[in-house]
């Protein structure tokens, strides 16, 4: 298994072309599922869940042909998605259980075909992560559901009529699933308290451009008014703000100065204001954002993560691996997932001063962290031990590098390319 080796001190400066989004891309891809007609993305990050998606649209199959560029260069791939067909209507266990997005798939199986078997993702590290919402969504607009022998089966001989639901509280995915049922429904439906980040609004676009009509994108109220079928149409991924507030946050950790190219600032914006807080330049230029920490220290500043437009829960290991190293105390509040502190005993053993209570960290910023053979359980724990990594005093040996690889694109080109001393190592 591979290990990413990191001797810190190095200011990162340069720029870094930022990908498209995994979390944008990983949705888009299961609405291939509601048309026979060619389904066309751009911009398409080269990641690790990505193939492990379109092995399962393979099985429903999709016909699917990639092209593009190396991973971590040029301009994202292209991807094409043709589902002339549903050959299968069941996402089995051994796919599902790789990555919990592959539930995406029920919501277009179901409205598409009338039937969607769908194996239960699962536990998984960030906490318990139920699927209840996507089904009494589905119920809403006119699915019967049924959970047997470990699968979500979901019937809707007729169709599905449409319907109103009202989230008791916001669900990312599951909003994506039901926005897309809803597009081919029979009649209308009404989405209240709907996810309103980037990635939901992206899908809402390319659903749009497929045919389908949908009113109040972009708030937290979706009216869809169902249409017989969607159609062919070709889609750029929106930029990934996570990444693109990773880089921010490492630039901001080594007393760097990165442009981020390709991200509009709009999209980071809570993580920009964290970080102007805590004593980061932040500034819009015509290519994307740059990010400078020109000199002194950075200050301890609170942050609590919230759905869009709040601080991004995402992105709240980086934060912390930040705060570690600034002036005074912070406060890290997680309020959307349980058990999303994995990264505090690693960075600990880093020589960070860290305290949890319930859902809350108490970091006591220290002067230095010292580089030490580390390991995380889930993709954003890995990478704020990159962003550790480059901060601390001497050499950072990253093990369970296969986290990483599921959201960046060769997260050590791109920051090598910025003057990190950071490599891959085949072991
Ligand atoms: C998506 C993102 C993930 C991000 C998260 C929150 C993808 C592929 N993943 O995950 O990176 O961290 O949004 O921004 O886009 N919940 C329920 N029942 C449900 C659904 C969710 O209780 O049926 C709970 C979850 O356990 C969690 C909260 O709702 O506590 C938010 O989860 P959700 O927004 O659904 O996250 P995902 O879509 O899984």
């Amino acid at each position: 298994m591979d290990q990413i080796r990191i001797r810190g001190g190095k200011p990162l400066k340069g720029s870094i072309r930022i990908s498209g989004a995994k979390n944008a891309a990983l949705p888009l891809m299961t609405a291939s599922l509601l048309t026979a007609e060619k389904l066309v993305l751009t911009n398409l990050p080269f990641l690790a869940d990505i193939t492990t998606l379109v092995q399962l649209l393979m099985q429903h199959g999709v016909h699917v042909s990639m092209r593009g560029a190396a991973a971590g260069e040029g301009e994202g791939h292209v991807i094409e998605l043709t589902a002339k067909e549903i050959a299968s209507t069941t996402a089995p266990y051994d796919l599902v259980r790789k990555m919990r997005a592959s539930v995406l798939v029920l919501g277009p199986l179901v409205a598409r075909r009338g039937e969607a078997r769908v194996s239960l993702p699962g536990g998984c590290a960030i906490g318990t992560r139920p699927v209840d919402l996507h089904l009494k969504g589905l119920e809403a607009l006119g699915a019967e559901i049924e959970l047997a022998g470990g699968y979500i089966h979901a019937r809707a001989p007729k169709g599905l009529a449409g319907g109103h639901f009202v989230f008791p509280f916001v669900s990312v995915g599951a909003t994506e699933n039901l926005v897309m049922a809803a597009s081919i429904a029979k009649g209308d439906s009404t989405l209240v308290n709907a996810a309103r980040e980037p990635e939901v609004v992206d899908l809402c676009r390319c659903l749009v451009a497929m045919g389908a009509k949908i009113e109040g994108i972009g708030g937290d109220t979706l009216r869809i008014q169902g249409v017989p079928a969607l159609h062919a149409a070709e889609h750029r991924v929106v930029a990934d703000r996570i990444e693109a507030g990773t880089f921010a946050m490492a630039a901001a950790a080594t007393g760097g100065d990165v442009e981020l190219v390709g991200v509009n600032l709009d999209l980071i914006a809570s993580v920009a204001e964290a970080l102007e807080r805590a004593g980061v330049e932040i500034t819009a230029t015509a290519e994307g954002v740059r990010a400078r920490r020109a000199n002194g220290r950075l200050t301890g500043v609170d942050v609590m993560t919230e759905p869009f437009p709040g601080f991004p829960t995402d992105m709240q290991a980086q934060m912390m691996a930040l705060m570690a190293v600034a002036d005074g105390a912070s406060m890290i509040t997680e309020t959307i997932f349980e058990n999303r502190f994995m990264h505090v005993p690693e960075l600990t053993r880093m020589g960070a001063n860290i305290n949890v209570h319930h859902a809350s960290a108490m970091v006591r910023g220290v002067r230095k962290l010292t580089g030490a053979p580390v390991m995380a359980t889930d993709l954003r724990a890995s990478v704020s031990l990159v962003i550790a990594g480059l901060a601390a005093e001497g050499e950072t040996l990253i093990s369970r590098v296969y986290h990483l690889d599921r959201g960046y694109e060769r997260i050590e080109r791109k920051l090598s390319a910025c003057g990190a001393d950071i490599e891959r190592m085949g072991s």
